[in-house]
């Protein structure tokens, strides 16, 4: 898919590849373009040996408000092909280190998104949620695998059921992110990151990267693939429908009859 669309921007310098989010009007939440334009980024990334580490940043005031709401009326996700579910495959087989920078909200897939990254630097502003319940939604990314083990059940209950959002002090207390910076920071805290990782054997990082993540990929396909069946099926049922309309209205969704 061709990058073009300025909703991305992709820049590689000194064997770093920069993946910006950059729909701030928008809040940075993703069309299938921008899901697309991501996947071939870390795919071509994988496959070029001069590229050894890739940034995944957003901006200072936020990182992603999740998916495009439009784009789930108009039923983009629905299938296990589309843009959204390649780039999370994509994300979860990355073989290379991975540094996100996240400030400001990260919504839905701006935070599952994150259970595949190796280092994560936080902004005193990030907050993270995962409202796929309130969307009428299920969660997607292996979210309903990873985050109880990570955070334990009742906080990933807390967080996947009352889709609450927990801010960064919660999140480096799980382990979802590595360090707290003030968001003008946390850009070039993950740069920095991503030179000390580019400066080390890429075979090296590659190989204990595999070998950190051997026993749970066949379980975090499997989960990403039974959530994709669910995710799709969900989108087209009242209580999603009722909440992107409620969303687009700009009013409070109705589930009193769902
Ligand atoms: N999809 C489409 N448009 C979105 C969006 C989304 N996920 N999130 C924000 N926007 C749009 C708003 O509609 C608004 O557009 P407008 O200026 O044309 O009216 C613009 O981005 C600014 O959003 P706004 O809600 O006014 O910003 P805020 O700072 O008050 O709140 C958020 C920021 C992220 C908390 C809020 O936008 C939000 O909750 N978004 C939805 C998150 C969500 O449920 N995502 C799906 C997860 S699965």
């Amino acid at each position: 898919m061709p990058n073009d669309t300025q909703d991305i921007l992709i820049d590689t310098t000194d064997a770093v590849m920069t993946i910006t989010l950059n729909r701030v009007d928008k809040k940075n939440s993703f069309t299938q373009a921008m899901y697309g334009v991501c996947a071939d980024a870390l795919a071509s990334a994988a496959a070029d040996p001069s590229v050894r580490t890739v940034v995944i940043q957003g901006h200072v005031t936020v990182f992603s408000a999740g998916n495009d709401i439009g784009d789930f009326l108009k039923g983009g996700a629905a299938t296990a092909d589309a843009p959204v579910f390649r780039f999370l495959r994509e994300i979860a087989a990355f073989p290379k280190p991975l540094v996100a920078a996240v400030c400001g909200p990260a919504v839905g897939v701006g935070t599952t998104l994150l259970f595949h990254c190796d280092l994560v630097v936080a902004g005193d502003n990030a907050a993270f949620s995962m409202p796929f319940v309130n969307l009428g939604l299920c969660p997607e990314a292996a979210s309903s695998l990873i985050a109880p083990q990570m955070m334990g059940y009742h906080r990933a209950a807390e967080a996947l059921l009352l889709g609450e959002p927990f801010m960064a002090e919660a999140a480096l207390e799980v382990g979802l992110v590595n360090r707290i910076v003030p968001p003008t920071e946390a850009n070039a805290a993950a740069q920095a990151l991503a030179a000390k990782l580019a400066a080390k054997p890429l075979s090296s990082l590659v190989e204990t990267k595999r070998l950190m993540k051997l026993g749970q990929t066949p379980a975090v396909q499997a989960r990403m693939m039974e959530e994709a069946t669910s995710f799709g099926r969900m989108l087209r049922e009242p209580a999603a429908r009722e909440a992107f309309t409620a969303f687009m209205e700009k009013r409070k969704p109705d589930f009193s009859k769902l």
